[in-house]
């Protein structure tokens, strides 16, 4: 198996692990997980990337932003660990709570729940998970590994995520962007590459269906600014985010309220 020290992760190591997933590995993650795998969770290439991504990098503090399928496979992934902290992040309490029902290892996940709000980053706004997840892993230290593959892809750009969590980041940390290859988050990787320049380092996986990107930090990420077209741009993507909200809320509340009347 390929060797990657978390000193030395290098674009090159992540390639070669793709290239054995896709030739060799495609079914590698068991029946448990290829039996859950719908529409809104990780693919099982992905899955499998992921597996081998933290069994060989063995990051430290792990945190995620979209909980589910992931959330039981890093978790699972995990618990043999001593030092592993992981904190997943979800904008929806049903989802969190049908997670944890399924986790083996509920004690090795801090789940919080941050509801979409708008959060301000250099004067612009974003309509993304209330940043009051920062509060919940204030004093974790920094972060190796962020999957990011939440909010909601259909209704929300996925883009703030990174902004929020930025001074979290150091050298050698890895962020994985899943989905990568629909609109919305290529716009967030062309934003991301023109903030933080060569600070960071974009690898789109070829030949996974969805897209996965891997975004390496390089150095400490620099200071992140918009200009004012840009932040009108936003204001406008704002509210009718804001708008899509209430009725994305609107349809989880009804489907809960299903599920009670059918119980
Ligand atoms: C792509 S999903 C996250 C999937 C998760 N990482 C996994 O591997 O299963 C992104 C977010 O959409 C929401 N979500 C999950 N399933 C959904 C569904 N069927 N309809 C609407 N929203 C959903 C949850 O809040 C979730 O965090």
């Amino acid at each position: 198996m390929v060797n990657m020290n978390r000193k030395n992760l290098n674009m090159e190591d992540i390639l070669r692990l793709t290239n054995i997933i896709k030739e060799e590995l495609q079914d590698d993650i068991g029946e448990y997980y290829s039996a859950r795998i719908t529409g809104s969770t990780l693919s099982g290439e992905t899955l499998s990337f992921l597996k081998h991504f933290l069994q060989d990098y063995q990051p430290e503090h792990i945190l995620e932003f979209g909980c589910g399928l992931s959330t039981i496979l890093i978790s699972d992934i995990i618990h043999t660990r001593e030092k592993c902290s992981f904190v997943s992040v979800d904008n929806v309490e049903t989802f969190i709570n049908i997670t944890k029902k399924e986790l083996r290892y509920p004690e090795d996940v801090r789940f919080v729940y941050a509801p979409i709000r708008v959060s301000w980053v250099d004067y612009c706004p974003f309509v993304t998970y209330s940043d009051r997840f920062l509060d919940a892993i204030q004093g974790d230290g920094p972060v190796d590994l962020v999957l990011i593959d939440g909010p909601y892809g259909r209704i929300f750009s996925r883009d703030a995520p990174l902004f929020l969590i930025s001074h979290l980041l150091r050298e050698n940390s890895a962020v994985m962007l899943d989905d990568s290859n629909r609109s919305r988050e290529q716009e967030a990787l062309a934003l991301w590459k023109k903030q933080f320049g060569d600070a960071i380092e974009v690898l789109e996986i070829p030949g996974f269906h969805k897209g996965l990107a891997i975004i390496l930090i390089r150095k400490s990420l620099p200071p992140i600014s918009f200009n004012t077209a840009y932040r009108l741009k936003r204001l406008y993507n704002a509210c009718s985010s804001l708008r899509n909200n209430i009725t994305y809320t609107k349809a989880i509340n009804d489907m809960n309220e299903n599920e009670t009347d059918n119980r």
